[in-house]
């Protein structure tokens, strides 16, 4: 049984994130989506209302679970039995920090691979960092995350002054 670990900070999850998600989960028989607990940023979302958010997204894909951790992805991936850590990778941009997050995290565990999935080309610029950015001037974020979540997330992210006049 081959289980795979998609990690992010998910903070919050788009629907590009959600894509490779999926396509992960077509791939090996196991997904886990793991939101990792970085305690040096301030995340919109606490670590357990991400994991909520991800679960709502999943709902029906019978071979996704959803976990947070805070500490090195390696040592959970250890901890698993995980054969892969799964990436989504947009563009040459984040091809260097997920090289060497690649090279890593393989010099820490030989036996798990990073496997990256193009994103889909309709994702291409999609990050939550810019679901935040238009949300906080009360841009339309429907179209870049999961429709279950739209009222959850609009109503942490638009600001309240704004709110009034959807
Ligand atoms: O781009 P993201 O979604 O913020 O990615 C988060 C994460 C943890 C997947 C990425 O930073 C990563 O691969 N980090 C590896 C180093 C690590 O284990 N960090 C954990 C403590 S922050």
């Amino acid at each position: 049984m081959k289980t795979a670990v998609c990690p992010g900070s998910f903070d919050p999850i788009t629907l590009g994130h959600l894509d490779i998600i999926k396509r992960a989960s077509t791939l090996f028989d196991k997904v886990i989506v793991l939101v990792v607990v970085n305690p040096n940023k301030h995340p919109a979302f606490t670590a357990a209302e991400r994991v909520e958010m991800i679960k709502k997204a999943v709902v029906g894909i019978e071979n996704i679970t959803v976990d947070s951790y805070e500490g090195l992805l390696i040592d959970y991936v250890r901890q698993v039995g995980a054969a892969a850590i799964v990436k989504g990778l947009r563009a040459m941009s984040d091809f260097e920090y997920e090289f060497q997050m690649a090279l890593t995290n393989k010099k820490f565990l030989p036996c798990a691979e990073t496997v990256f999935l193009t994103t889909g080309i309709q994702n291409m610029y999609l990050s939550s960092s810019l679901v935040k950015q238009v949300a906080q001037f009360n841009g339309d974020i429907s179209d870049f995350v999961p429709t279950v979540l739209y009222d959850e997330i609009a109503a942490r992210l638009i600001p309240k002054s704004d709110k009034g006049r959807e």
